[in-house]
């Protein structure tokens, strides 16, 4: 069954918590929605996981389409959310709605995510006002890092955590169905959890968010540049992949691989004819 808004939000109200997860391209998202995942987020993270860039801002609206279109294609249950990258939005607000109509129309997905920035609740209101679901992401937001004093934990004080509450008050009166928490002390998310109709989405935030998220890599054991706190790893990937490729080095080295299982043959009389043509 294909999960929407209404079921994301009944969740919520029955206190099911909400899964979800990032994924980047069509080998792993059928497999994170088989295995039941009630979101796939497209996250920008996809600049620094699977491309290689030092930050988030650098990727570009056509990245983040390719990779949203793979996974949607490849998605049949679960609810597809596209994340905004910081050009299409934190540049030229004005610009936003059409990057955002772009996740849905060209890419499939079912609704789209932003980080917190001045502009925000405006370009959050536009978007929703043209029908298009917002997912919205406060607390330590990547693309604007720079500007909280980098990767930290936000609202840890009581103005910070004051900011917080506004935010999410704020994108709730905008129209946001869901709204993620990243880096946010439990306390902040738990207050916030219980007051707001929107469904919340912990990264970093505690156990009392109606639901979590986490980079598919981090938790595959995959990525191992760096390996934040909230991480949980479920599987080592790494080393599976690692020894893999050793083992087939060594037999690609002794003759091993291919045999006639991952061969090819000729047929004997054909083999035969072009032996003698051969010879001739
Ligand atoms: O880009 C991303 O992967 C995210 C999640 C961590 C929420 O924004």
């Amino acid at each position: 069954m294909k999960i929407d808004i209404p079921c994301i939000l009944n969740k919520k109200k029955n206190r099911e918590k909400i899964s979800m997860l990032t994924a980047y391209d069509c080998s792993f998202a059928p497999l994170v929605d088989e295995a039941g995942i009630d979101i796939v987020l497209i996250g920008d993270s996809l600049a620094n996981v699977v491309l290689g860039m030092e930050t988030t801002k650098e990727i570009s609206m056509d990245e983040m389409i390719n990779h949203s279109r793979a996974v949607a294609k490849s998605t049949k249950n679960a609810m597809v959310i596209g994340d905004m990258p910081y050009c299409a939005y934190q540049e030229h607000p004005d610009e936003a709605l059409g990057h955002a109509k772009r996740f849905i129309d060209e890419a499939g997905c079912d609704a789209v995510k932003l980080e917190w920035f001045d502009d925000a609740l405006a370009v959050t209101e536009r978007i929703v006002g043209s029908g298009i679901p917002v997912m919205a992401h406060i607390g330590l937001t990547p693309q604007t890092a720079d500007l909280l004093g980098g990767f930290k934990v936000q609202g840890k004080d009581v103005d910070t955590a004051k900011k917080l509450i506004a935010q999410t008050k704020g994108f709730e009166e905008a129209g946001c169905f869901s709204i993620v928490f990243e880096c946010v002390p439990w306390q902040i998310a738990k207050i916030i959890t219980e007051s707001t109709r929107m469904a919340t989405i912990g990264i970093g935030a505690g156990v009392h968010c109606d639901g979590q998220v986490l980079v598919l890599n981090d938790l595959l054991g995959l990525f191992k540049a760096f390996r934040p706190k909230f991480v949980k790893t479920y599987a080592n990937l790494a080393e599976t992949t690692v020894s893999a490729v050793k083992q087939y080095i060594q037999e690609v080295e002794r003759g091993a691989f291919p045999t006639d299982k991952e061969s090819f043959s000729m047929n004997e009389e054909e083999f035969e004819k072009l032996q003698a043509l051969l010879g001739d």
